[in-house]
């Protein structure tokens, strides 16, 4: 039998996570304070949100409370001491800088705060971190080529992969825009990680692989439309980074239970399981990997599996890797 216990003792990574959604509650309240920025909300409904346009606004309101290096550094560590309590050894995590106004333009300050955070905690014990730095799919193709121009002359060990998110419902099917900008990465043997497949249909997913050469899909589970591309994802072998709490909570599917997860995963999709936007959302990995093997009655072995593919899948260096599996 499965409980969250269980899943804490095994081995895994997250893969598809959000550190803009990942501001808890007490930090959220803290930075307020201290900026003196009023709450958009009473606190207990600091949370509730009405889809993903409304998210994404949240997520602006959040990270544009973090000011300093030091607010940084706070927000990473405490993001860290919560993957650890979750059993986690390992996390590609995904800054969208848009969402952090107050480091607009400064980009390098940004990584760099956040990685002394968790330097810190790795010293402290903590389980490691790689950044993957993302582009909103609004943002011009020139705004793409700035942030990986930043990221092939900076080179900084913290950072492992350029990325994409936010809503595809409201840039439109727009990946053509960023296929440059991809190409040029994976010539440069950096790591493409797309967000696809959620607020899109399988068109989203295709163009994921085809224009963006996507190493991994966050999301994706809307690719269950056409069969096909299921099957090309199999056995291409591209994982989907799976968030069934999240897309419950932003009302993606109407439940866990309802989730394509599992006929992607009898159809031979490599999947894993995330939080998406962990504090934001609600959503804790341990009681993600308990909940959703209750929903389709999933075995430890299933959920073994499912850890692996996680630590598979993970952008960390290959010594870390075979140390985790
Ligand atoms: N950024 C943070 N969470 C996201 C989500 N669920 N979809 C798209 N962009 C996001
Ligand atoms: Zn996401």
């Amino acid at each position: 039998n499965i409980d969250e216990a269980w899943v804490r003792t095994v081995p895994k990574a997250e893969v598809h996570v959000h550190l803009d959604g990942c501001i808890d509650r007490e930090e959220l309240m803290r930075l307020a304070g201290k900026y003196g920025v009023p709450l958009r909300r009473p606190a207990e409904q600091l949370f509730d949100f009405d889809g993903l346009t409304e998210f994404l606004q949240f997520l602006d309101w959040g990270a544009s409370l973090v000011r300093t290096a030091d607010d940084a550094a706070s927000v990473a560590y405490r993001f860290a001491q919560r993957q650890a309590a979750s059993g986690i050894r390992y996390t590609d995590v995904i800054i969208n800088p848009t969402h952090w106004e107050a480091w607009r333009g400064n980009i390098a300050g940004l990584v760099d705060a956040l990685d002394a955070g968790w330097r810190e905690a790795e010293q402290d014990g903590l389980p490691s971190t790689g950044l993957c730095l993302s582009l909103l799919r609004q943002q011009s193709a020139a705004e793409a080529d700035e942030l990986l121009d930043w990221m092939l002359e900076r080179d900084h060990p913290r950072v492992v992969a350029l990325s994409i998110d936010g809503d595809e419902a409201v840039a439109g099917r727009v990946s053509a825009r960023f296929a440059d900008t991809f190409r040029r990465a994976a010539s440069r043997g950096i790591y493409r990680t797309v967000h696809a497949g959620e607020s899109s249909g399988p068109e989203g997913v295709r163009d994921a692989i085809d224009l963006l050469m996507a190493d991994r899909i966050d999301h994706g589970f809307r690719a269950i439309e056409e069969p096909a591309l299921v099957a090309e994802i199999a056995d291409r072998g591209i994982p989907l980074g799976i968030c069934p709490g999240s897309n419950v909570a932003l009302g993606f599917t109407e439940s866990r239970a309802a989730h394509p997860v599992e006929e992607l995963r009898q159809a031979g999709v490599r999947i894993s399981l995330n939080t998406d936007d962990g504090t934001a959302l609600g959503s804790i990995l341990d009681q993600e990997y308990a909940a959703t093997a209750r929903a389709f009655g999933w075995q430890r072995d299933d959920l073994l599996a499912i850890a692996r593919t996680s630590i598979e899948s993970a952008f960390c260096d290959d010594d870390r890797r075979s140390a985790l599996l």
